[in-house]
């Protein structure tokens, strides 16, 4: 097994560090002398005593991990491709203004970001685009100025909490979800609304359909083609039933030239909104709500995450060009090159792997996306590996050891009883980055079989024994310590 204990990861700054610290239950006197923050530390106990405590702890760079972890789809931001192109683009721009002057409705609109926005829009394939802080931003936006009163807004369960927050926000009190990713459950529910809402019925309201293009925490794509055909059936083609995809981890990764998945499917004219978010794909921040004319000015007029906030300032607006000048030329072409080659190693070797059959049998790996994935006419970026939930963070240890950074997710994320390891392959990832990642989770996985078929009792991998240790000598708790 690769157990090479990196000190590091066990440092106090390290991974596992950041990832634990918030763990203990300490408070301050200070604080809880005074029942605001005694009952707000109440709060944070219930998430400490769960182990789901979030804390915000500084990662110091010195812990040298392979990145299967990070935002950065295409690498564009790590490699430094996109420090050099935006340099080039603020070169490009002399005598900028740093403040952008005020909110869009005021004084901070200018012909640069107009210009951009409506090229961004152009380039997804859509009339016109709105900017906004960020893809949370762009769907608490969109979910709280597009539904009208009375209209429905039917959801995917795996939506994305800044869609479910808009929604919250919405004018319209009808919410309805479907089950994830099944076409069933859409079709059924979709017509139960049909059944129910009399002015839906006769076409004088309209239902809002969410999903998202790749699903961030399950790596599966949404049946968009067949959503639309089945919306056409149950509304008879009367245009009331209208889609909002959410293209977060589509932008710049999926499709020609990064335009993203309703562009791979040519489905711009069937989608009335698409939120492309600058934060993945093109390793930036900030998002754009792509749409026609009237969509572009429902979200200025009803959005107040929109109308209540200082304009993005040149130098932003010019790192999501810089960004997208890279989506089309060499650097954006090889990195999604690069990811589908990647991803497609991953399950070629994960499946041809001599223990795969007889760990997919005991449930000590489940890799839902890899069951025909050479089908597949592309291949997402996100990759699970679920192992019987006892064992998630074991496996997550294995692989840290190894010197791979992967996110494990467990609940509040997603639903208690799903933990998951996420990786993310991006395009600056290598081959063999990739070999050490798979010879991580099958030395693991032989781990694991060997201490099954001992009949010990109470006994951790070596990889497990040691963090526990650590954690003994730290007083921390929690990843599941025996
Ligand atoms: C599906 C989805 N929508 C929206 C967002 C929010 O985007 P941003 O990070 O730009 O705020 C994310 C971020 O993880 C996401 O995965």
């Amino acid at each position: 097994m690769i157990l090479d204990t990196k000190q590091e990861h066990l440092s106090a700054s390290g991974t596992l560090a950041a990832r634990l610290n918030g763990h203990k239950v300490h408070r301050s006197p200070a604080t809880t002398s005074s029942t605001f923050y005694k009952n707000l530390e109440e709060a944070l106990d219930v998430r400490r005593k769960s182990n789901s405590l979030y804390s915000i702890v500084p990662v110091d760079g010195t812990e040298k991990l392979i990145d299967f972890c990070s935002n950065d789809l295409l690498s564009l931001s790590t490699s430094g491709a996109l420090s050099k192109e935006y340099l080039a683009e603020l070169a490009r721009h002399p005598g900028f203004d740093t403040n952008s002057g005020g909110s869009r409705m005021v004084d901070g609109n200018y012909p640069y970001l107009e210009q951009t926005e409506k090229a961004i829009a152009n380039f997804h394939g859509y009339e016109a685009g709105v900017m906004l802080g960020s893809g949370f931003d762009a769907n608490v936006a969109i979910w709280t100025a597009i539904p009208r009163p009375g209209d429905v807004m039917l959801y995917d369960e795996a939506s994305h909490a800044s869609t479910l927050d808009g929604m919250k926000q919405s004018l319209t009190k009808h919410r309805v979800e479907f089950q994830h990713n099944d076409l069933e459950s859409f079709r059924t529910t979709l017509s139960s609304i049909f059944a129910s809402h009399p002015l839906v019925r006769q076409g004088k309201r309209t239902v809002i359909v969410s999903v998202e293009a790749t699903y961030s925490m399950d790596g599966d794509i949404c049946p968009l083609r067949e959503m639309i055909d089945i919306a056409n059936e149950i509304s008879r083609n009367r245009g009331n039933v209208q889609f909002v995809v959410d293209e977060a981890y589509g932008t710049g990764t999926i499709g020609p030239e990064g335009k993203g998945f309703v562009c791979e499917l040519g489905l711009e004219k069937e989608v009335a909104v698409v939120m492309h978010s600058f934060a993945k794909g093109l390793g930036c921040h900030g998002a754009i709500v792509v749409g026609n004319a009237t969509i572009r000015s429902i979200i200025a007029n009803f959005a107040r995450s929109f109308q209540f906030t200082t304009a993005p300032p040149f130098a932003h607006v010019a790192m999501i060009k810089a960004g997208y000048n890279l989506l089309t030329t060499e650097p954006g072409r090889e990195a999604r090159r690069n990811v589908q080659s990647l991803v497609g190693l991953f399950y070629d070797r994960m499946t041809s792997h001599p223990l795969w059959e007889e760990a997919k049998r005991r449930g000590i790996l489940s890799i839902p996306l890899a069951e025909g994935w050479e089908e597949r006419p592309f291949l997402t970026h996100v990759v699970i590996v679920q192992t019987l939930q006892k064992y998630t963070y074991w496996l997550y240890f294995n692989i840290l050891f190894a010197g791979c950074n992967v996110m494990p997710v467990s609940h509040p994320v997603v639903p208690v009883g799903q933990s998951r390891l996420k990786i993310t392959i991006h395009g600056g990832n290598t081959q063999e980055e990739v070999e050490i990642l798979l010879e991580s989770i099958y030395s693991w996985v032989e781990e694991i079989f060997a201490l099954e078929s001992s009949g010990k009792k109470g006994q951790a991998t070596a990889a497990a024994e040691k963090v526990y240790e650590w954690m003994r000598a730290q007083h921390l708790s929690g990843f599941g310590m025996i």
